[in-house]
């Protein structure tokens, strides 16, 4: 079944009006026949019958599959398009806690598990569907007493407990307005966030778990709230049985607020367009913006995508190791998943606590089936070693996923090999914080995937790929990814700012959502996501994107990882600069010659880095991201003055810095 894998074959093609393709990957890996036997959807014929469906009809299309939501009101039209402001399911009257929690009571789900919740130290709860529902409506009641209404807006800081998943539904379920914020930013990114939202009311904890260490979080919260005039309540969960200070007119124990509220709340029926949550991301300019999100049509997206992409059945344990301060936690931790009916693992902690093998125990200990992580993760698995995965029996899983940037056909391989075993579908997913859900990806029962692409879209999705002046480009040239019709995941805006809205998304390419990411398509039709726009490289006329220079680099067998950006260079406009974090051995002139000649080999002599510099760690946002904008500084020599409160780790700027002097 696999003989089809081919060797890599990198080619170039150069042109100085386009992005230089220069990777092409051979390799192909059909689904296996046991996963295709079972699986949801099973041939490309369906899938292209979906697609075309879809692309022909969109509101034909949806408003089949929106009878699986519950509607309180039926909706009088599918879709209203004024661009670029969307409204789907129009009139109607649906909540998307219903969706995730009421639509199993009074079915065999009821009494299935719902969470699977593993604390950082080892304790581990278990919530059935009912058991959430009840606590839901508990802490929903509680956040009423408090004076929260509709519209209301509730900002959140939590580790990642069942109470942050009770806290998101139970505001959805009253129809307030969650915003998430990361649990790992800091005092002036959650005051920054509180009064663009203007949030009413702050939820967190005393503290939570990470690498061993506790995350203040209550005294995070105290400094910003000091700064976040808005906020009039905030709610503390006993996480550590800390003891921190309360501030008795504000701050009330989550325990307190819940002692005597009932075990049953009745859900608002919230309008379609009503919003169910921002979530703030960053832009290229540094300030964040908070993304709007609306219920019926987020709520449906997320459940058919995770229902297509995960294959999801009653039986399978599915974990995605996102945070839910992220979306990926929002659409396939909660929302997707809860609607879908699925048993979902949710773990607090560090992938390498107590050592570097935690998430493999979580699979063997919990039989997760679904496993859905980051390819900054799987780097560092590798660089770990397989030692730490070969001590654990990982039979129990049957389709993997991937998501937040591009992955290296190496450690794609990888992945397959150590991981899957050779046996699990690998569906690497392509979206965005405005996207909602999933837009491209291989539909794991049917889609033959090639390490490093997404494939192809979703059912509803329209990609095209453009020049800056709007037109399509050839078949692998790169170009700008921008979205072709609305779909009902989309944002709906940007919060308080339809402006930016508007400029940002809809006003470069007429007519079209820009994604931001540069993308080629193959001959095949599969998509390929080169970066982001602006990591695009203009070395001496030719375009490059980093992320190939970066799958280069990680194919050599000394990288675990690398990240190339651009500096300006007086010959060539832009050199070539890469950061490379070793997987063994040590740094030296004569390694990094081999590794120019490794670059040279793969790529061309265009991709050859003119600078390498060798770190043990890379500058990366907490969601794993790692942030060239800040590496772009270094290489160029200059002072960092963009925002850096996203930053995970700052030592690492630090040492970076050292290593220039
Ligand atoms: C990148 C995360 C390549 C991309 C869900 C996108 C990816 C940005 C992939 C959105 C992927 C995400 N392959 N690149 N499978 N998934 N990206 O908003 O640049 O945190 O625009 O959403 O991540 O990041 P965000």
């Amino acid at each position: 079944m696999w003989d089809l894998a081919v060797p890599l074959d990198f080619r170039v093609a150069m042109t100085s009006s386009h992005i230089a393709n220069v990777m092409q990957e051979r390799r192909v890996f059909p689904p296996p026949a046991e996963f295709v036997a079972r699986a949801r959807i099973r041939s490309q014929a369906e899938y292209e019958a979906m697609w075309q469906e879809a692309a022909a009809d969109p509101a034909a299309f949806w408003g089949r599959l929106a009878g699986e939501l519950h509607w309180f009101e039926p909706y009088r039209e599918v879709l209203q398009w004024n661009e670029p402001f969307a409204s789907w399911f129009v009139g109607g009257r649906t909540n998307a806690c219903y969706n995730c929690l009421d639509v199993h009571l009074g079915t065999p789900r009821q009494n299935k598990a719902a969470l699977i919740w593993e604390g950082e130290p080892g304790e581990v709860r278990v919530l059935t569907y009912g058991m959430l529902h009840r606590e839901v409506c508990r802490f929903a009641n509680g956040l009423r007493s408090l004076g929260v209404r509709q519209g209301d807006v509730v900002s959140i800081y939590m580790p990642m407990v069942p109470e942050l998943v009770i806290a998101m539904l139970a505001c959805a379920r009253i129809g307030a307005v969650h915003s998430v914020i990361f649990g790992g930013f800091s005092s002036e990114a959650i005051a920054d966030r509180n009064n663009d939202a203007r949030a009413k009311v702050q939820i967190t904890a005393d503290a939570g778990w990470r690498r061993g260490q506790q995350l203040p979080l209550k005294q995070n919260v105290d400094a910003a709230l000091a700064k976040s005039p808005t906020v009039e309540k905030c709610v503390v969960l006993r996480r550590m049985g800390n003891s921190v200070p309360m501030q008795p007119d504000r701050d009330v124990w989550w325990h307190d607020l819940i002692a005597q509220a009932a075990p049953d709340a009745a859900a608002e029926p919230m309008d379609s367009e009503a919003t169910l949550f921002i979530l703030y991301t960053s832009g290229s300019t540094g300030k964040p913006k908070g993304i709007r999100h609306t219920t019926a049509g987020y709520s449906l997206y997320t459940k058919k995508t995770c229902e297509w992409v995960f294959d999801l059945r009653d039986e399978d344990i599915y974990w995605c190791t996102a945070d839910c301060g992220w979306i990926t936690g929002h659409s396939y931790i909660v929302y997707g998943p809860l609607a879908a009916g699925a048993t979902v693992v949710i773990y607090e902690g560090a992938p390498n606590w107590p050592q570097e093998d935690r998430f493999w125990q979580i699979i063997e200990n919990h039989r997760v089936s679904i496993f859905y992580t980051a390819p900054t993760a799987i780097r560092s698995f590798i660089k770990w070693g397989d030692h730490w995965v070969d001590k654990h029996d990982l039979s129990s899983l049957r389709l993997l996923g991937t998501v937040g940037e591009g992955i290296n056909p190496e450690a794609w391989m990888w992945y397959h090999r150590k991981i899957g075993r050779e046996r699990c579908p690998i569906v690497d997913t392509w979206w965005q914080t405005e996207t909602g859900g999933i837009m491209m990806s291989p539909l794991p029962g049917v889609t033959p995937t090639k390490p490093g692409s997404c494939t192809r879209p979703l059912p509803g999705v329209v990609p095209k790929i453009v020049t800056p002046e709007g037109n399509e480009v050839a078949v692998n040239q790169g170009g700008w990814l921008v979205i072709a019709q609305p779909w009902p995941g989309m944002l709906r805006g940007i919060w308080g700012d339809d402006q930016r809205y508007r400029e940002q998304y809809w006003s470069r390419v007429p007519h079209h959502y820009l994604t931001g990411d540069n993308a080629r398509r193959d001959e095949d039709g599969y998509y390929w996501i080169m970066g982001r726009i602006d990591d695009v490289l203009n070395v001496a006329g030719h375009r490059l994107s980093t992320i190939e220079i970066e799958s280069a680099l990680v194919s050599h067998p000394l990288v675990a990882e690398a990240a190339a950006v651009g500096r300006p260079d007086e010959i060539k406009g832009e050199a070539v600069a890469v950061f490379v974090v070793l997987r063994s051995g040590e740094p030296s002139d004569a390694l990094r010659e081999e590794l120019r000649r490794h670059v040279r080999k793969e790529i061309g002599a265009l991709a050859q880095p003119d600078d390498i510099r060798f770190t043990n760690a890379l500058p990366k946002t907490r969601s794993g991201k790692i942030m060239r904008r800040l590496l772009r500084d270094i290489a160029a020599g200059r002072e960092t003055v963009g925002d850096t409160t996203t930053l995970e780790d700052y030592s690492v700027l630090a040492r970076l810095r050292e290593q220039e002097e």
